[in-house]
């Protein structure tokens, strides 16, 4: 099965005649619970289910038009790197009505690329969703987030405001595997960015990913690990518990790593200030501030909290960026789903 497969599957009659330049904006996310390890490959099927919640108004804002020649990418108002131009092209490839018909995409994206912030994730659901406005096939929101699967896997949780669900699936098609959003809300719930590096990572998500399935003994815990987080999880989101949710968070985050670090050759994404942001957040824990961890494939730390501890958490962390996830600017392509 290839990804040009599920496109087809997916458009099935639909035209592919452009109108003009198309605009569309995507949330970034950051799991709660992790997507570590792909079924496949090829289609960015996931091993297990995972949680996010997006990033309110931070995320990727992209227009997209058709031009003679090849791809121009653009990203901040300057010309791509090389490995973004490359995954970016090979996602347009799909959607070509002529091999030799190129794109224009300009991003403006808030979130610092390729340091485990999510950049990606908002990148390719912004392109997905830019496409579909630009050849006007108003596929749904379940189409679209599969879509955005094949050009990250994370990116399928982009769609929406809030918190979000990836169902692993099952199909070897990927058909029933993409994200839905979770039906609560909770003014409260805050996420603090700490950027502690935005030099780019040592290793990708992709290639961590594949050496941690093939050789760590740990991972092959992963999937019962993730069971148990995602319904305590979701469990926590519901009740509004933020010590339940930031335990299993934060515990799921950790046992990522400890699987990165059970590989061979092993993985290691934090650095020192990884540790002492890690170490400040116990320790602000033992004083009686409910805070936690997360963090993704790479050594920034994102920490979870509650409106009302925002002070605190900016005392200890005063370089901290603070994200109201629900304040979304009703920039969300599916506002009314979260
Ligand atoms: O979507 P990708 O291939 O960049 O993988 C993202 C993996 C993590 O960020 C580490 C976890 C997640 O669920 O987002």
């Amino acid at each position: 099965m290839t990804k040009r497969d599920v496109v087809r599957a997916i458009l099935r009659d639909r035209r592919l005649e452009p109108a003009g330049e198309a605009r569309a904006f995507a949330p970034a996310n950051i799991a709660l619970c992790k997507y570590w390890g792909k079924r496949d490959e090829e289609l960015n099927l996931p091993v297990t289910p995972s949680l996010s919640v997006s990033l309110g108004a931070l995320g990727a804002e992209t227009a997209l038009s058709v031009v003679d020649g090849p791809d121009v990418v653009i990203v901040n108002g300057a010309s791509a790197d090389d490995r973004v131009v490359r995954r970016v092209t090979d996602y347009l490839d799909l959607f070509r009505p002529e091999p030799d018909v190129g794109y224009r995409v300009e991003t403006n994206s808030s979130v610092p690329l390729a340091a485990g912030l999510a950049s990606s994730s908002s990148g390719f659901a912004a392109l997905a969703l830019a496409l579909n406005t630009l050849y006007d096939w108003k596929l749904d929101a379940r189409a679209l987030s599969i879509l955005a699967r094949l050009g990250s896997g994370s990116a399928c949780r982009s769609l929406y405001p809030g918190f979000a669900r990836w169902r692993a699936g099952e199909r070897a098609d990927g058909m029933d595997s993409y994200a839905e959003p979770i039906e609560a809300e909770w003014p409260a719930f805050r996420i603090g960015l700490l950027t502690l590096s935005a030099a780019p990572k040592p290793i990708g998500s992709r290639e961590a990913m594949r050496r941690t399935r093939e050789t760590s003994l740990l991972y092959r815990s992963w999937p019962d690990k993730v069971r148990g987080d995602i319904a305590a999880i979701e469990a926590a989101i519901r009740a509004r518990d933020l010590p339940a949710l930031g335990e299993a968070a934060e515990s799921n985050a950790l046992a990522m790593h400890g699987t990165m670090m059970d590989t061979r050759p092993p993985i290691i994404y934090w650095l020192p200030e990884t540790v002492t942001a890690l170490r400040a957040v116990f320790q602000l824990r033992a004083d009686g501030v409910p805070v936690y961890a997360t963090m993704d494939a790479g050594p920034n730390v994102k920490i979870l909290f509650e409106k009302q501890h925002a002070a605190d958490v900016r005392e200890r962390f005063p370089d901290i960026r603070i994200i109201d996830v629900h304040n979304t600017d009703a920039r969300c392509p599916f506002p009314d789903a979260g």
